[in-house]
């Protein structure tokens, strides 16, 4: 019974699949890691700091954590995973309110999850968000 979607299930090697079901998000937090993580969104509830630093009207990239934040209005933010649901790289920027990929340019407009220029055509997955004490936590059972 795995959380990783099949064609995610497909890239991971099988000595690392023990590793990514428990502590995963642990051992993937180098950069040259970041390029194609093992999983699109964190495995655990993260915490990715002020809430007042994502921009109202726009949005705020946290790549360690491949978690993408928007703010649609004051107080109101939505989060969805940072990871290319084309080949699974890493958005590498956000530009007002859309994602950029480096790997083949395809763009997502953060505030829904959207692809607005492939190749990728598959929407960035929500994420679940919640604001505690100010502070924005990600992951799931957040
Ligand atoms: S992995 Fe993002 S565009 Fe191909």
């Amino acid at each position: 019974m795995s959380a990783l979607p099949a064609a995610r299930r497909t890239v991971l090697k099988g000595a690392a699949l023990a590793g990514a079901a428990g502590l995963g998000a642990a051992a993937c937090s180098t950069e040259s890691k970041l390029g194609h993580a093992q999983t699109p969104t964190p495995t655990a509830p993260v915490e990715l700091g002020a809430a007042d630093e994502v921009p109202v009207g726009g949005a705020k990239l946290y790549r360690e954590q491949r978690v993408v934040v928007s703010c649609p209005a004051a107080g109101r933010y939505k989060a969805f995973s940072a990871q290319c649901t084309h080949a699974g790289c890493l958005l590498d920027k956000v530009e007002g309110t859309e994602g950029n990929c480096p790997c083949h340019g395809s763009r997502f407009d953060v505030t829904t999850g959207k692809a607005v220029r492939g190749p990728a055509t598959v929407p960035l997955p929500p994420v679940p968000l919640k604001l505690e004490n100010g502070k924005l936590v990600a992951g799931p059972g957040a």
